[in-house]
């Protein structure tokens, strides 16, 4: 993934930075492209798994819509042409101002996740005179067998609306006439791997379609949300998500009737192994039991390990590139061999004032020193974008491939 030149270019710049393969992201957007429009399938790209104005505009060249979960997610999406007619906007609170600003903008679809809401959009709706389109997330519960931070679809979560509550939900939707229903919305969680889980959530969609439909419900709109995992242990091998069988899955279990649409919202699936994080060590500590690598990337730019104990690949660039493969003489490769066949166990922490700012403990890497440049990799989704000031950091970088 990162070549001689690629790793001599980092070598001049200051850390730490997001560098962008956008090789992988085209490739990963083509693939996912050339999956879903076999069925007719409507993808919506996910911009909160990453809003860099630069990866939103090559995803809309792809001809993805956009899902979006807040107002400015709603503006960007439109900023940068995802065509407000393709945009759907999700959010367990979404605010009076937000609901506003969409209507104005005449989204697609408003993802509705209470019954609450759906009143109040109907009266926002009815105050410019509008009729605004709905439909009403559901909590199938459908165990995402994922981490239990990032499964979305269970009765216990926030998000939503339970089934035992959709008779309330018709009588509102009954009761709203600036509300246009258009159909039914699930997202059940995230990183999901396991295509059994969608043919779970598949069998209970059906079930759901025909509850409405037997009360008179029109279903245009079914839309599955998103979820697809990646493989953040083999980045390099296995860089493209199976969108083959993940919407193969959808093909053999939904009960799609004539005239219906799905729609999909993915994220991670379609950014995640396409950035690295950039940083170098600042302070190599040996102490009695640990020895760590102190680098200048932290929580404050990929907190995800820290928030969800999540797995990032961790590689030393700088030892890597002295490896035998770049053209060495043989006996400076079998050096180098020997060199680089000494691994070490680090706990690879970032400089934050807070104990939890440790990307991973343990992680066999070269005997590695100050100055070596570390890549943490897969941190497209959910990296970037969850960067933060705390600190009074520097806001993260970012790096393309194609400069
Ligand atoms: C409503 C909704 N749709 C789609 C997504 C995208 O999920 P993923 O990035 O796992 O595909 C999320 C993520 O949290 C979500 O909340």
């Amino acid at each position: 993934m990162f070549n001689t030149n690629t790793i001599t270019r980092f070598q001049q710049l200051e850390t730490p930075f997001y560098y962008y393969h956008l090789d992988v992201l085209r490739q990963t957007l083509e693939a996912c492209r050339t999956a879903s429009s076999k069925y007719g399938f409507h993808v919506h790209y996910a911009m909160k798994a990453n809003f860099n104005p630069k990866v939103l505009d090559i995803i809309r060249e792809y001809g993805f819509g956009a899902d979006c979960v807040s107002g400015n997610e709603v503006k960007a999406a439109i900023a940068h042409n995802f065509g407000k007619e393709n945009v759907v906007f999700a959010g367990v609170g979404k605010s009076d101002k937000e609901i506003n600003l969409a209507l104005d903008e005449d989204i697609f679809c408003f993802n509705a996740e209470s019954v609450q809401e759906l009143i109040v959009i109907n009266d926002l709706a009815k105050a410019k005179n509008k009729i605004a389109k709905i439909a009403i997330r559901i909590n199938p519960n459908v165990d995402a067998h994922t981490h239990h931070f990032i499964t979305t679809g269970l009765d216990e979560n926030k998000f939503g609306i339970n089934t035992w509550q959709l008779p309330e939900v018709a009588e509102a939707l009954r009761n709203c006439p600036n509300l246009q229903f258009l159909g039914i919305h699930f997202h059940i969680g995230s990183q999901i791997t396991d295509m059994e889980v969608y043919k779970n959530l598949c069998t209970r969609i059906n079930e759901i379609q025909d509850w409405f439909e037997d009360r008179g419900f029109t279903i245009k709109v079914l839309n599955t949300g998103g979820g697809l995992g990646i493989d953040y242990q083999n980045p390099d091998t296995n860089s493209i998500s199976d969108f083959e069988s993940y919407f193969k899955v959808f093909k053999q279990f939904l009960n799609v009737k004539p005239g219906q649409e799905v729609h999909f919202e993915l994220g991670r699936a379609l950014v995640g192994q396409s950035a690295s994080l950039i940083s170098r060590v600042l302070y190599v500590k040996n102490g009695q039991k640990k020895n760590f690598l102190v680098l200048d990337a932290g929580m404050t730019e990929l907190i995800r390990p820290m928030l969800y104990q999540a797995y990032h690949l961790i590689e030393n660039l700088s030892r890597k590139s002295e490896s035998p493969e770049v053209g060495k003489s043989e006996s400076e490769e079998s050096q180098i061999s020997n060199l680089v066949s000494q691994i070490y166990k680090y706990d690879v922490v970032g400089p934050i004032c807070e104990s939890t700012d440790c990307f991973q403990k343990d992680v066999d890497l070269p005997e590695s020193f100050r100055g070596d440049l570390i890549a943490v990799r897969t941190a497209g989704a959910y990296g970037e974008v969850m960067a933060s000031g705390y600190n009074l950091r520097d806001r993260v970088g970012s790096v393309y491939s194609e400069e």
